[in-house]
């Protein structure tokens, strides 16, 4: 049976589109400490679609600009690398972060809307509560692709299957019924895509982050944090929303009071909004864009 699933995600897995290289060369250079900004121009800049995306985001209706902004370069000064990266993470043709996530009852959106707040949560972690021990890009990549291992496995669940038992963690309640949790085959396409070691412990221990190694454990526990709070403020992935437990010993890594958490949920919200509807915007004119072309 186990043998049967490994079976199936290893063919998904194989079947699943390799990252770009531009979107590689993008998570490289913005989990570098001193990288400039020159460098993340000068990736995007050799990219027409992701440099269209770029500008459509900033000039959209949710940031209400006075004046447009037209080149690359102030577009990223004003935005902030990290969103670059969810843009380019957004676009891959694996689809991972907008995979339609039927087996969990969560459709495309609302995919992507929990990998987005989940970034946005976890590099708010990082600045303020990790004591430089993480960084903003680092966080902001491993909240978007914490849940990659979700598309694999979504489609082995059949309808009732998570209904009939309540009060399982729902991480024990996957393995229960595939041997296999979204985090171990999420880790296993990782692995594959050769993602840094940091990224691919914290997507493997991002439910159980006390069992991640030490290198990688403030990271975890971010990721851990955020997961939680995208999921308790609205933006979950379907039957799992608050089915996972957490685990408080969050505070022995970060430095968080609970006022700090509830000004965090605030501000969090806020950024949300207006990141996700600038996205939109930008992909939706895209999408209208490459259909004129197609129809030309
Ligand atoms: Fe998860
Ligand atoms: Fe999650």
């Amino acid at each position: 049976m186990l043998e049967d699933t490994i079976k199936k995600i290893e063919a998904q897995i194989e079947a699943i589109p390799v990252l770009s290289p531009v979107t590689s060369e993008l998570l490289g250079i913005i989990s570098e400490p001193n990288h400039s900004l020159h460098d993340v121009v000068a990736i995007v800049e050799t990219d027409a679609v992701l440099t269209s995306l770029v500008l459509k985001t900033v000039n959209s209706a949710a940031y209400a600009l006075e004046r447009p902004i037209e080149t690359v370069s102030d577009a990223i000064l004003f935005l902030g690398d990290t969103i670059i990266a969810g843009l380019a993470l957004r676009r891959e043709k694996s689809g991972v972060a907008t995979a339609n996530l039927s087996g969990y009852l969560a459709d495309a959106d609302s995919n992507w809307a929990h990998a987005l707040k989940t970034a946005i949560a976890a590099r708010y972690f990082a600045k303020r509560f990790s004591g430089g021990k993480v960084r903003e890009g680092v966080a902001y990549t491993a909240g978007i692709l914490h849940d990659i291992g979700k598309s694999l496995i979504s489609t082995l669940f059949t309808d009732d299957q998570f209904t009939s038992i309540k009060d399982t963690e729902f991480i024990d309640l996957e393995k229960e019924i595939l041997g296999i949790s979204h985090a171990e085959a999420g880790y296993m396409l990782a692995i594959k895509w050769k993602l840094p070691a940091v990224m691919c412990d914290v997507i493997r221990w991002h439910h159980e982050p006390s069992v991640a190694q030490d290198d990688s454990k403030v990271l975890t526990y971010i990721i851990h944090l955020a997961d939680l709070t995208a999921m308790m403020s609205g933006s979950g992935t379907g039957i799992d929303t608050m089915r996972h437990t957490i685990d408080s010993n969050y505070s022995k890594y970060l430095s968080i009071s609970d006022r700090d958490l509830e000004l965090a949920f605030f501000e969090i919200q806020l950024e949300y909004n207006t990141t996700f509807n600038a996205i939109q915007a930008s992909f939706e004119s895209l999408k209208s864009y490459q259909s004129v072309e197609k129809n030309q």
